[in-house]
């Protein structure tokens, strides 16, 4: 059974996802044991109180600079016996350390079909407003490893999703939540308990369905 630790800042809708997925035994090869949120306001976190599960806060800006953040963060993560780390709307960046003291057992959910509209900069709506404006027709989301390349690590799921007359960002990031995201994230975490990602070294993955 795969130990998995979530990671959040927000309203934690992927997180519900993953625990509605887990309680209707989609997940039967890991437990989320622990949700981590940046932020003590996080909704996400009542989220997991009222399903029972252990919550903790760590802030970045309790620490002086990247370094001992990631170090205070690593420690915490051991301490909890992190088999498996997922990113679900988690929105401060993690540092070298962490990356490589977790290589291929963290994994984040991006809302956009990566390579477009990723990197530094993009997260949340802001990914959906650009999507709009360069007037794709297409878009969708992205389950995958994190590595020291901001949404540049091997790719796990992806799932596309239409762009529709009329759409505003906001309508646009609750289809590509509902359509997408909730659905790819706890199939990739679900793959990874099951042992069934082989992440090969140049920087792609092979799923063994
Ligand atoms: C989600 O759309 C997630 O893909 C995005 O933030 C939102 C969090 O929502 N993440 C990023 O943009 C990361 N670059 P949630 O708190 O309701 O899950």
């Amino acid at each position: 059974m795969k130990n998995i630790i979530v990671l959040v800042s927000g309203g934690g809708t992927n997180l519900q996802a993953l625990i509605d997925a887990q309680n209707n035994g989609k997940i039967p090869n890991g437990k989320i044991s622990c949700v981590i949120s940046s932020n003590p306001n996080a909704y996400a976190l009542e989220r997991a109180q009222k399903h029972h599960i252990e919550t903790s806060v760590i802030r970045r800006k309790d620490y002086e600079n990247q370094l001992s953040y990631d170090k205070a963060l690593v420690e915490l993560l051991k301490t909890k016996q992190a088999d498996l780390i997922v990113l679900a709307g988690f929105m401060t960046i993690l540092g070298e350390y962490v990356i490589q003291s977790f290589k291929n057992q963290i994994i984040n959910i991006h809302p956009s079909l990566i390579p477009s509209f990723c990197g530094e900069g993009f997260y949340g709506l802001r990914v959906h407003e650009e999507a709009l404006q360069r007037g794709v027709k297409v878009t969708g989301a992205t389950a995958h490893f994190v590595n020291e390349v901001c949404d540049g690590g091997p790719i796990i799921l992806q799932k596309a999703v239409e762009i529709q007359q009329g759409d505003t960002p906001q309508i646009l990031q609750k289809r590509v939540m509902e359509q997408a995201e909730w659905q790819i994230l706890p199939q990739a975490v679900a793959l990874f308990c099951d042992g069934k990602i082989i992440v090969r070294s140049d920087n792609t993955t092979e799923i063994q369905y």
